[in-house]
């Protein structure tokens, strides 16, 4: 190895060993977490589909707008998503490039990459229906992204990587929201309870996967309260745009089982911490209560009508877009604001965190 290479590679390990100053949150016996992995849908989603040929895209204003200034990144908020949020509490990194975006360097490899693509969902079919990347083409850019670590850093510093790092899988919503309940496919074949069985199933061999490659800190997000999204409202609601109480019936059993699921994980698989990351209570809390969180709206979005825009429905065009999104608990009628994503994440990791330890 010529110098250089030598000089690089001691810089980028010092670097990743003792670069963990800033963390917010920390583990028990001061153990840091030195990278972040992300797979899933649009709601850790940081770019995966930017060059993707899709509608479910978003690299345009007024996406973005309260992201650095204005940056339309592909985030689907107007603002930062919960990948930023949690890494840069961790102590990690400020963001977390997309696997797919063309300006990753190699030292970006050791803070973690982000593997998700909005909307993705555990059922194949959730993918295939607006052509983004499925979870099982996630999974094998992992291992790519194992490939290349091994290529740049050792086989050892790999595994430490992947042993150590925190590995976030956050899916279902699409799943749930759009496969089953609007587009209705799904009903042909199944019914709520065989549904959420088969998406669990999904979930299950898909963290066995990411065990099988590795990883050893791995947390599951359940579903969010789906019948309050402001489209789902808006679809189901009827007239005064009530939360649809069937699809948040069904994503709380979706919760029960897959909790239940990610316990048993967490027992038989040796040296994991599998965790269950609940999130539907904290958003419901906010969407119930939006006043004692510094919120007016929580019904639509700020983007457009707020009853139906998102992705490509969203953007320049509508001049209704409000001006103030800090007073809204949803961006667009789908996503949360930043504003909101920075609550629910402060919350996760003040619960969780101690579990990755
Ligand atoms: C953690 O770090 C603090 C200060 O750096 C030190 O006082 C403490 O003993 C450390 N704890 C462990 C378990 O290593
Ligand atoms: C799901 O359950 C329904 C009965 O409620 C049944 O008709 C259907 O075949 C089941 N689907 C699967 C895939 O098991
Ligand atoms: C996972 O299992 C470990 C024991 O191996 C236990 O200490 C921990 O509390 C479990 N975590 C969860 C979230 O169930």
């Amino acid at each position: 190895m010529e110098l250089w290479n030598v000089v690089f590679v001691c810089c980028v390990l010092c670097y990743s060993f003792c670069h963990t100053a800033e963390a917010i949150v920390k583990l028990r016996g001061n153990e840091t977490i030195p990278a972040l992995i992300l797979f899933g849908d649009s709601i850790v989603d940081t770019g995966s589909n930017n060059n993707l040929i899709t509608g479910l895209k978003c690299n345009f204003p007024p996406y973005g707008r309260d992201f650095e200034g204005g940056i339309p990144t592909g985030r689907f908020s107007n603002g930062k998503v919960p990948a930023d949020f949690v890494a840069e509490e961790l102590g990690i990194k400020e963001y977390i490039a997309p696997y797919t975006s063309p300006a990753l360097q190699p030292g970006d490899l050791l803070r973690g990459v982000n593997f998700a693509s909005g909307g993705t969902g555990y059922d194949p079919l959730t993918a295939q229906l607006v052509s983004v990347i499925p979870l099982s083409e996630q999974l094998e850019q992992f291992k790519e992204y194992i490939g290349k670590l091994k290529g740049n850093f050792g086989e050892a510093k790999t595994n430490f990587i992947l042993s150590k790092s925190l590995v976030l899988v956050v899916s279902s919503s699409n799943d749930i929201a759009n496969t089953y309940f609007a587009t209705g496919v799904r009903k042909l074949n199944y019914d709520v309870p065989n549904y959420t069985d088969m998406l669990v199933q999904q979930a299950s061999s898909f963290v066995k996967e990411l065990y099988g490659l590795g990883a050893r800190r791995i947390g599951v997000f359940g579903a969010p309260p789906l019948g309050c999204l402001p489209f789902v409202r808006a679809l189901f609601g009827g007239l005064r745009r009530l939360c649809s109480e069937e699809i948040n019936m069904a994503s709380k059993l979706f919760n029960s089982k897959l909790s239940s699921e990610l316990h048993k994980l967490n027992q038989s698989l040796p040296q994991a911490k599998v965790v269950y990351i609940h999130i539907y209570d904290s958003l419901l809390n906010i969407i119930q209560n939006p006043t004692k969180y510094g919120f007016e709206v929580a019904d639509k979005g700020c983007c457009g009508t707020g009853t139906v825009e998102a992705a490509f429905l969203c953007n320049m065009l509508d001049p209704t877009t409000c001006s103030d999104d800090s007073k809204y608990v949803f961006w667009d009628s789908y996503h949360p604001t930043q504003k909101t994503y920075q609550i629910l994440v402060g919350e996760i990791l003040n619960k969780y965190t101690s579990n990755f330890s």
